[in-house]
């Protein structure tokens, strides 16, 4: 028996549309974190650093491909009808790499504890993911290709942050904690913003408006048609501009 979590898996990944959908947009954002390590690894001056962070980019470019390549699949096989209209599912966070922090100006310890805490969150949601795929076994073969390398990426940046920074770890970590949990703040503020702002324009175009549209016809029946004279103590000369 699923826990209430996993059932909120089984219902996200059901449907093959949005599975085709996740899988896409899983896509984008593993090439994305590839290229923010590709970056890290040119700002290091950590030789073994820079061979690992090279080769975790070159794993999330794999990643990047395997979910593209089977997304498409996916959408070939769907109806016609129902193959367009390709939608974010905020329920499926996938991997989010360094999730927009700027490489530049992280030391490599913040970085790696960043890193560690998100492929710690990817290895986590890929596996909840492999155990409801079992309708789908080439997408879960996917999964577990990814998961396997992110168990790997969990693990050397664990590593790498105790030998770089061998007192200070605990302290990296929680500071990361902290900024993940502040961007994931922003980022539910602003969905909240935007389904808030949504409800008040429907409600403003549905019901505001119509009432002032109502309004002004009542005022417009009362008015008389055509010229009406004006009250002589606004008909004065024109010598003046008020
Ligand atoms: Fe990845
Ligand atoms: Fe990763």
């Amino acid at each position: 028996m699923p826990s209430p979590l996993g059932w909120v898996h089984w219902l996200v990944w059901r449907d093959p549309k949005r599975r085709a959908q996740n899988l896409l947009r899983f896509a984008e954002v593993e090439a994305d974190g590839g290229r923010d390590i590709v970056r890290a690894a040119e700002v290091t001056s950590d030789p073994v650093l820079r061979k690992l962070f090279i080769k975790h980019a070159l794993d999330e470019q794999r990643h990047a491909d395997l979910f593209r390549g089977r997304g498409l699949e996916l959408i070939r096989c769907l109806p016609r009808e129902t193959a367009g209209g390709v939608q974010a599912d905020w329920l499926a966070p996938g991997e989010r790499g360094l999730d927009d922090l700027r490489v530049e100006a992280e030391g490599d310890a913040d970085l790696l504890a960043f890193l560690h805490l998100s492929e710690k969150t990817a290895a986590r949601d890929f596996a909840n993911y492999v155990a409801v795929l079992g309708s789908d076994p080439p997408t879960r073969a996917v999964f577990e290709k990814v998961l396997h390398d992110e168990t790997f990426h969990m693990t050397y940046t664990r590593k790498e942050l105790d030998r770089v920074a061998p007192k200070l770890a605990g302290r990296r970590l929680w500071m990361a904690r902290l900024r993940r949990f502040w961007k994931a703040y922003l980022r539910l503020a602003s969905a909240l913003a935007g389904f808030l702002g949504a409800i008040i324009l429907t409600v403003q175009y549905l019901i505001v408006l119509p009432l002032f549209a109502w309004q002004a016809k009542q005022a417009a029946k009362k008015e008389g048609e055509g010229w009406s004279p004006v009250a002589p103590e606004r008909n004065g000369a024109l010598d003046r501009q008020y």
